[in-house]
């Protein structure tokens, strides 16, 4: 029989398979509950969607049912009409129902406006008509029930203008009878979105951060993930923590490449870890590369002298010729973008990034 591998990378893990974030799981699940706006920030991959999966898998044991809209890639408003769409025709819940009927009543049918919009110009709808008849399904839908929207990926609408204006007028007057979260990695539109006082409605979201996975939280999926399918993962847990510091998807790939090396009753030593890691490296060193290409070289530089430890306005970085006013717009421009993170320090967000500019660039 082949053992599937207890470490998924890639798309948010199943409600049951989410440890490690009870802490921040609990205080979502009370502002949903209180009706409080909230906003989710974190950088791409940390396991926003996975924790809000389920948070709301556990919400919806105990009343309030979710409406899932996946704001992933816009970039018209009939995008966004249709995400929202989608976001309605995809409950399976008794919810479903309600909103089927609610939507009838209005003369629309779910699911299909993607369909509609593809038409020509002069027989499709009008998006921002669509898009304003669907928040009021969601609307209509609350009052007769608690009901959850999840805005995931919502940097997406920074590229389409005019939409936050089309959700502030739809659910200004709502928000407390819907409990709305709103979830995106692209910290400098979250932050524009969130903080500006033009737009009251987005304003008053409370901002909550999600932060790296915790050494120990780390280390129990990796342990775990091994006792479960017959496999010891040995003394190299913490060569792994330590490498992948905190970052929950670059745990779990190198969860994953490191069990896949290990033979069932087999456990893992330190040689099964340098080939865990060649495997891994083989797999994005490309990506980083063209990662970096595409990058300015200011921001290439700062890059380079945070992954090795060193302070963009310091010795390290006058060796690479990085002057301190272009240092300090890459920093703004790479945090903004989630390349960086601003913790105790400047640091590289992906580790696997900041391992491949080390050893491309050993200063
Ligand atoms: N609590 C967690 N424990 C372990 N791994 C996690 C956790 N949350 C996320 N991950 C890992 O991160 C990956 C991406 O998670 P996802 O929820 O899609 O992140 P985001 O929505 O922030 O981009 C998952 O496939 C999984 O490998
Ligand atoms: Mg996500």
């Amino acid at each position: 029989m082949i053992t599937r591998s207890p470490f998924p990378f890639q798309g948010p893990l199943a409600p049951e398979q989410v440890t490690g974030r009870e802490e921040l799981g609990r205080d979502l699940a009370e502002r949903l509950l209180q009706r409080r706006v909230t906003a989710l920030l974190g950088p791409r991959r940390y396991g926003k969607t996975s924790l809000l999966k389920r948070v709301t898998a556990d919400l919806a044991q105990v009343g309030p049912e979710t409406v899932w809209i996946d704001l992933y890639e816009l970039s018209s408003m009939a995008d966004l009409a249709s995400a929202v769409d989608q976001g309605l025709a995809s409950v399976t819940s008794p919810l479903a129902r309600t909103l089927r009927d609610i939507a009838g009543s209005l003369s629309l049918r779910l699911g299909v406006l993607g369909l509609e919009l593809a038409r020509s110009r002069r027989d499709r709808p009008d998006p921002v008509l669509s898009l304003r008849a669907l928040l009021r399904v969601l609307v209509r839908a609350a009052e007769r029930q608690p009901l959850v929207v999840v805005f995931d990926e919502f940097s997406g609408i920074g590229d389409v203008k005019k939409a936050p204006g089309v959700l502030r007028t739809e659910l200004q007057h709502h928000y407390q009878d819907l409990s709305i979260v709103f979830a995106g990695s692209q910290p400098s539109t979250m932050r524009a979105l969130f903080t500006d006082q033009a737009e009251p409605f987005f304003a008053q979201a409370d901002l909550v951060e999600i932060g790296p996975l915790a050494d120990n939280a780390v280390a129990a999926v990796v342990e775990d993930g091994f006792a479960g399918t017959g496999r010891g993962a040995g003394g190299v847990v913490p060569d792994l923590v330590h490498f992948v510091d905190g970052h929950p998807q670059r745990a779990m790939q190198m969860a994953d490449a490191l069990w896949r090396r290990t033979d069932e009753g087999a456990t893992a030593t330190a040689e099964t870890w340098e080939a865990a890691l060649a495997d891994v490296r083989a797999s994005v060193d490309a990506g980083s590369e063209r990662l970096f290409a595409l990058l300015p070289s200011g921001q290439q530089r700062t890059l380079r002298v945070v992954a090795n430890g060193g302070s963009v306005f310091g010795t390290a970085a006058d060796v690479v010729d990085l002057a301190p006013g272009t240092a300090q717009a890459a920093v703004e421009s790479l945090v903004g973008n989630g390349y960086l993170a601003r913790g105790d320090r400047l640091q590289v967000v992906d580790p696997l990034l900041a391992d491949w500019l080390r050893r491309r660039f050993p200063f």
